[in-house]
């Protein structure tokens, strides 16, 4: 496709095509022919293959896919050419995304969403599929509300998105932290050390508590549950010494907690030797996962069914274990936390 963009001179907006098609006869919207895709906020394995399913199953169906790079940002440069079934071989096994991505803040401003809207009329992109996390998914909440029509693929090693069950990357993540952290007990082991270990969650503990239950941490903080330092990790701590214990794992999720800090209270209170790690983007690379692979490329399908049956402005999701979809608007509103029992489970095998 020739390049269109011209600063000077974009198209008006649409504006005010139907927000919300729950009461409109589906005959009477326009077919979607050509879509753009891409990736937004932090990376995570498994966004590959989402892309490669959107790519593939869309042009299976006669669309036309056109790949956006560097997120919203690419959008609003004009970074965007077609994609086609070749461009996407080899992508499947591979982790971070092809497209690229970026925390555009330049379209949390509405000039910025705006100009994006303008970009899919000038490029004539019917439909933008963007895959990440709740930011992400606000963005195309912004330009849904402009009257473009979007579909959000979560996507998001934290999965910390209200609407789902599930988000891509999360799997692939969890392994990754747990093979590291197998390593420190190792070497923890050996010298008969605390090794705390800082894993990624800014605002959600998913990852360290599940991650926590895996390797067989003695503490677990997390975000979501505020923590007493001399019950909830110094009494287990030295319970465990007086049972014979000789090496000890503790898990902080980012957003709770630094695992220097924790390390040095730990000693300086109980002289046992002990180690902060910081495990950090390294939970973010890496091949993905079956289970990543699998869910990213169903997700994938079920947006360009969207698409097809002309279900606009829905975010996938997977509940209970089926893919589906949620209005982004409600998507949008909903919380997740958390369940209680999870939490009250994991100290049960401290
Ligand atoms: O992808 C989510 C996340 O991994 C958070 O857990 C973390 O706080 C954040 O991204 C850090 O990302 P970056 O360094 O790319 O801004």
């Amino acid at each position: 496709m020739p390049l269109l963009y011209n600063e000077n001179n974009l198209p008006e907006i649409n504006t005010l095509r139907a927000k919300n098609y729950d009461n409109v006869n589906p005959d009477e919207v326009e077919e979607i022919k050509r879509i753009g895709i891409l990736t937004s906020g932090g990376d995570a394995p498994g966004m590959n293959a989402a892309i490669r399913s959107v790519v593939r199953a869309g042009r299976n169906a006669g669309l036309e896919v056109y790949g956006v790079q560097r997120g919203y940002h690419g959008l609003w440069k004009g970074e965007i050419k077609e994609l086609t079934g070749r461009d996407v071989s080899e992508t499947l096994q591979r982790g971070g995304t092809f497209l690229m991505t970026a925390r555009s803040k330049t379209f949390q401003e509405d000039q910025g969403v705006l100009k994006g809207a303008r970009m899919m009329e000038t490029y004539g992109l019917d439909a933008l599929v963007v895959i990440g996390g709740d930011g992400s998914f606000k963005g195309a909440r912004a330009l849904a509300r402009l009257g473009m029509n979007v579909i959000g693929i979560p996507g998001t090693i934290d999965n910390d998105i209200a609407s789902t069950e599930y988000t891509i990357g999360y799997d692939t993540s969890m392994n990754t932290a747990m093979n590291c952290i197998d390593k420190l007990r190792d070497t923890a082991s050996s010298h008969e050390r605390c090794s705390v270990i800082e894993v990624m969650g800014r605002r959600a503990g998913y990852i360290a508590l599940n991650v926590g239950i895996a390797t067989g941490a003695e503490a677990i903080l997390i975000p979501e549950v505020p923590y007493d330092f001399n019950r909830d990790v110094l009494r287990i701590i030295l319970d465990g010494r007086n049972r014979g214990k000789k090496h000890y794992i503790v898990i902080v999720a980012e957003g709770a907690g630094s695992a220097a800090d924790i390390a040095k209270q730990i000693e300086d209170v109980t002289e046992i030797e002990s180690r902060p790690t910081i495990l950090g983007h390294l939970q973010r690379g890496g091949s993905p996962t079956v289970r990543d692979r699998t869910t990213a490329s169903l997700m994938g399908i079920h947006a360009i069914d969207c698409l097809l049956g002309k279900r606009f402005n829905r975010l996938i999701i997977e509940k209970d274990g089926r893919i589906g979809d949620v209005d982004i608007e409600e998507g949008l509103e909903m919380t997740k936390t958390i369940p209680e029992l999870e939490i009250a489970n994991a100290k049960r095998l401290c």
